[in-house]
């Protein structure tokens, strides 16, 4: 059994669907959820589930404090796997190093991105995507490295844009591709866990 935490800072819509598919795996259990915003949506939703939740603003503290005090709730924890799910803050090299996995020669952490990696990484990637007079967008679920949206990607998937869409269309297309792509993830890392063979988190 891993013990995963969930980064969030803002709704968490990709939280809860992680929330809800966790309950029916075996091997692995959300045990945390870690806020930088003391008004971010999820965590309502989070208590009112009984979930731990962790809100360790960022405030004065340095970008190493704050992070140092993230990395001690996680070690009381015992997290084993870090999930972000619209996690506003890119991660330090020597963060990412704590969750380094020798075997797996990546972090075990995992991110999801809104559109189809290496394109428009970064902030707003729905309002670039949808601003592009590209015909179609993606997400991209990837392993976390130090650079902005760049890690090893696990799985991507397309989705269309029509000329008719408004902005807000375009996005909730987009995430319920999000809340499809990323559960499905949880469901391989919970094979993994039990095969211990990297080629079942890929296997999609
Ligand atoms: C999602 O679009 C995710 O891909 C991005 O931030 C957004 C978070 O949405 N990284 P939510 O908080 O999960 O609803």
């Amino acid at each position: 059994m891993i013990n995963i935490a969930v980064f969030a800072s803002g709704k968490g819509s990709n939280a809860k669907a992680l929330f809800s598919k966790a309950r029916d795996l075996e091997n692995l259990k959300i045990s945390l959820l870690v806020t930088d915003q003391k008004d971010a949506g999820v965590i309502q939703w989070a208590t009112e589930n009984g979930l731990q939740v962790a809100i360790i603003e960022k405030r004065n503290h340095s970008k190493k404090e704050h992070e140092d005090l993230i990395l001690k709730m996680l070690t009381e924890h015992q997290i084993d796997w870090i999930l972000l799910a619209g996690y506003m803050r890119l991660l330090s090299s020597q963060f990412i190093d704590k969750f380094h996995d020798q075997k797996l020669e990546r972090s075990r952490i995992i991110n999801i991105h809104p559109s189809l990696l290496p394109e428009f990484k970064g902030l707003e990637a729905y309002e670039r995507a949808y601003e592009s007079s590209q015909d179609y967008s993606g997400i991209s679920v990837h392993f976390v490295d130090a650079g902005m949206d760049t890690g090893p990607i696990i799985t991507q998937e397309r989705f269309d844009k029509s000329p008719a869409d408004t902005l807000d269309e375009f996005k909730s297309r987009g995430l319920a591709l999000e809340h499809k792509l990323y559960p499905q993830v949880l469901e391989k890392l919970n094979q993994y866990i039990a095969k211990n063979d990297i080629r079942t988190l890929y296997a999609f």
